[in-house]
């Protein structure tokens, strides 16, 4: 049974088959059993007009590849999209996704995902239609379905219910811009490494104090970007005090 809140996630694809994929396990997999999310996937090719069922061509002005075909892809999207929630083309064109993007469209009721392949959609179609365009980082993929994965997977495990601690959410990286910090377990002694000695001592606010003081060194020495964006925010918070 889908709960009210539950996300319905619609994707469009010339694989099909590619989906649930990776999210019919683990933590998504059991959250589609649970109805927290539903997934229908719409085969692009089944919107063919000839009888060769071909989606693609030439591109006009020439070069390498083939291009989707717009007619093709607005009878998918028409027939598919909602109306409600976004309407996401992954490309490495796109904004690229982030947590504060991803907390976004898990507060969607419905988020309708257009993968594309060869080198991408002709421009018309993605003009016709109010498409967010999406890349998951500075690479390319052999096409959206993949980077389609990555970002429902992302979304799926901040639903309502899906992560068993509901705090875990909330400490990790990103969630406040930064990196996360060093994590220990059992034994408190493996191969001759200790743990650091405050993990131990059992004092909230000073094993808090650490992982910050510890996320922060890290943010600052690997990400730079991430840092100064930080850095700004936590300089105005002093300030307001
Ligand atoms: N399709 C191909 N490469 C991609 C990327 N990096 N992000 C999103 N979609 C893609």
């Amino acid at each position: 049974m889908e709960s009210p809140s539950s996300l319905a996630v619609r994707v469009m694809t010339l694989f099909p088959e590619m989906f649930p994929g990776s999210l019919g396990t683990s933590l998504a997999g059991k959250a589609l059993k649970d109805g927290k999310w539903s997934l229908e996937t719409v085969d692009i090719r089944s919107f063919a007009r000839d009888k060769h069922r071909s989606v693609d061509d030439t591109p006009f002005g020439g070069g390498a590849g083939m291009v989707m075909r717009p007619d093709v892809v607005n009878d998918a999207i028409d027939a598919t999209w909602p109306r409600t929630g976004p309407l996401i083309y992954l490309t490495p064109r796109g904004k690229v996704l982030d947590q504060a993007m991803v907390r976004r469209f898990a507060a969607e009721p419905a988020l309708t995902v257009l993968c594309g392949r060869y080198e991408g959609v002709d421009q018309r179609v993605l003009d016709a239609w109010p498409v967010e365009e999406v890349s998951i980082g500075d690479f390319v993929l052999s096409g959206g379905e993949v980077a389609a994965t990555v970002l429902l997977d992302a979304v799926i495990r901040l639903l309502p219910g899906v992560m068993g601690n509901a705090e875990s959410g909330n400490d990790e990286s990103f969630e406040r811009g930064l990196l996360e910090y060093p994590l220990y377990t059992r034994p408190a002694e493996w191969q001759g490494r200790t743990v650091p000695e405050v993990l131990l001592s059992g004092h909230h606010a000073k094993v808090a104090q650490w992982r910050l003081a510890q996320a922060e060194e890290i943010t600052r020495q690997r990400r730079p970007d991430l840092w100064s964006g930080y850095a700004a925010v936590k300089k105005n918070d002093l300030k307001k005090g």
